[in-house]
């Protein structure tokens, strides 16, 4: 059965996608700088590798034949982490699985991150970092999935979707559990091309939205 490797797995989408896989009997290596966030996680599926992505985390994937990268810096540090964490953390990433021969990679990246040039301010460097990680994946030559949310919520499972951008600016969120179980579905179907796509609270299925 396919090992997944979920690189921040004691964030919030990404213990969300831990459990999600774990409890479909799915194997899953939890890659966290804290195993104590991951206390509350209980499966035989499940073992966790201690490391900082700010250093060399390649043997995190071994005998890994699926890669989940949901880490980020989050909003409350400053341009330096989003250049480690966001960015350099990723392209590693991808480097350590081609090395690997892992079988595909799914990308969580951001709305906005096709063409950061169309935003000012706070939010561009994040978006020019997420368009770089974005781009180191694509060029690979490892099949991959990039999901770009929209405005990450808390709200509950919907588990109804869309990947087409909502016309109006506001209406471009999704939940962080609608992420995770997206997440789920293309973790445990089979993959026969490498795509990419935003991703909305919408009004169809998980399972056909992101087919
Ligand atoms: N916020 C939005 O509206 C939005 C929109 C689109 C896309 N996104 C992207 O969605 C993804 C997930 O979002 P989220 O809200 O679930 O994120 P989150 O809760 O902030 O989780 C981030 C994860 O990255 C880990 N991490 C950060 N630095 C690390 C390091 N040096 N070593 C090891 N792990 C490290 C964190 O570990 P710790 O638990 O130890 O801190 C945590 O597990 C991110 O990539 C974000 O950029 C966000």
């Amino acid at each position: 059965m396919t090992k997944t490797l979920i690189i921040g797995a004691s964030g919030q989408i990404g213990k969300m996608t831990t459990k999600l896989l774990l409890n479909a009997k799915q194997h899953v290596v939890a890659l966290v700088r804290d195993k104590a966030k991951l206390s509350d996680v209980d499966s035989p599926f499940l073992s966790i590798t201690e490391q900082d992505l700010e250093g060399n985390f390649n043997m995190a994937f071994q005998d890994c034949e699926q890669v989940i990268f949901v880490a980020g810096s989050g909003g409350s540090t400053g341009a330096d982490k989003t250049m480690l964490i966001d960015l350099w953390a990723a392209v590693k990433a991808v480097k350590y699985a081609k090395a690997h021969n892992v079988k595909h990679f799914i990308l969580v990246s951001s709305i906005g991150a096709d063409d950061p040039e169309a935003i000012s301010g706070d939010m561009k460097p994040y978006l020019v970092a997420k368009h770089m990680a974005d781009q180191q994946l694509i060029n690979s030559g490892v099949a991959y999935t990039i999901v770009r949310p929209g405005s990450l919520t808390n709200h509950s499972a919907s588990i109804q979707v869309t990947t087409n951008r909502p016309a109006n600016n506001s209406d471009a969120k999704i939940s962080r559990e609608n992420v995770a179980n997206a997440l789920l579905h293309i973790a445990t179907n089979a993959v026969n091309n490498s795509r990419i796509f935003e991703l909305f609270d919408g009004s169809t299925p998980i399972a056909a939205a992101v087919k």
